[in-house]
């Protein structure tokens, strides 16, 4: 089996660096053309000189007029929303503005995105949207409130979207990564008292020895948007290296 995405158009967001930029790496190695969205115009201008894609500079928590270039750019086979971060969230510690953005940014403007661009994902006649939710819209820990209840919006979200759109032949699907291998990941060692042993440990958790790699969760979403995975809808795809599966 050999996908090709050759002729077909795609757009990610946050794909200036980590995942996003997985994906949008291994979308174009399918031959996609690959709109690189992310809030950094630096970012999104370097993985699109990489990739031949087009860089597109934007904020997804206000999809605005920087949408329009995609919105006249004809068919829109494949839309994965990346665009996010964590945010350490301790009851009674954290603003509301911080939350309110938080959802804004993974739910209601990835929402946004995607009823401006329902006219070019029904024009590709069979195209896939793609949220990146996280393992934590399945299991959690302290901190995570805000992040949980976003990611698991997610997967909520997706799962009545899925029947929404069917008869346009638009599939809407989850992914939910475990640790991967990002700025994200780094960034989270630092919040930690002792970044070495953190890391030790989330290794460890992994029965495959290893945290996940962008091009991990890369290859994946462009399965999922392949003609492959045509009949895999409303579903939500754990990545984790089977992290979740363990009870101790
Ligand atoms: N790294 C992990 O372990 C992990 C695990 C599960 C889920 N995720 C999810 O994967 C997604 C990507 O995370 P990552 O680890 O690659 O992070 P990252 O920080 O490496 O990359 C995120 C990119 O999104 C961009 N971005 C942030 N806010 C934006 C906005 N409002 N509009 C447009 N672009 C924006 C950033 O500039 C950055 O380039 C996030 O949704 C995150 O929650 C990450």
């Amino acid at each position: 089996m050999i996908i090709d995405l050759g002729g077909k158009a795609a757009l990610v967001t946050g794909a200036g660096s980590g995942i996003g930029a997985g994906c949008a790496r291994s979308l174009a190695e399918a031959g996609a053309l690959v709109w690189v969205n992310d809030l950094d115009p630096n970012k999104a201008e370097a993985v699109a000189a990489e990739i031949g894609g087009k860089a597109l500079p934007g904020d997804v928590a206000e999809p605005s007029d920087w949408l329009q270039p995609v919105i006249e750019g004809g068919a829109l086979h494949a839309l994965v929303h990346n665009a996010g971060y964590d945010l350490i969230t301790r009851v009674g510690a954290t603003d509301r503005a911080a939350i309110d953005r938080l959802l804004r940014v993974q739910i209601s403007g990835p929402f946004e995105i995607t009823q401006r661009l329902l006219g070019s994902l029904r024009q590709a006649n069979g195209a896939a949207v793609v949220h990146i939710a996280s393992v934590q819209a399945h299991a959690s820990n302290p901190d995570a409130s805000g992040y949980a209840a976003a990611k698991g919006g997610l997967v909520s979200m997706v799962r009545s979207m899925a029947q929404d759109l069917g008869p346009d032949r638009i599939r809407v699907l989850t992914v939910s990564p475990g640790f991967i291998d990002t700025y994200l990941f780094d960034a989270y060692l630092e919040s930690t008292e002792d970044p070495d042993a953190t890391k030790a440990f989330a290794y460890g958790l992994h029965p495959l020895g290893r945290i996940g790699t962008p091009k991990d969760v890369g290859d994946l979403v462009t399965f999922l948007v392949s003609p492959y995975a045509e009949f895999i809808n409303a579903a939500n795809l754990v990545i984790d290296g089977g992290l979740t599966a363990r009870l101790y």
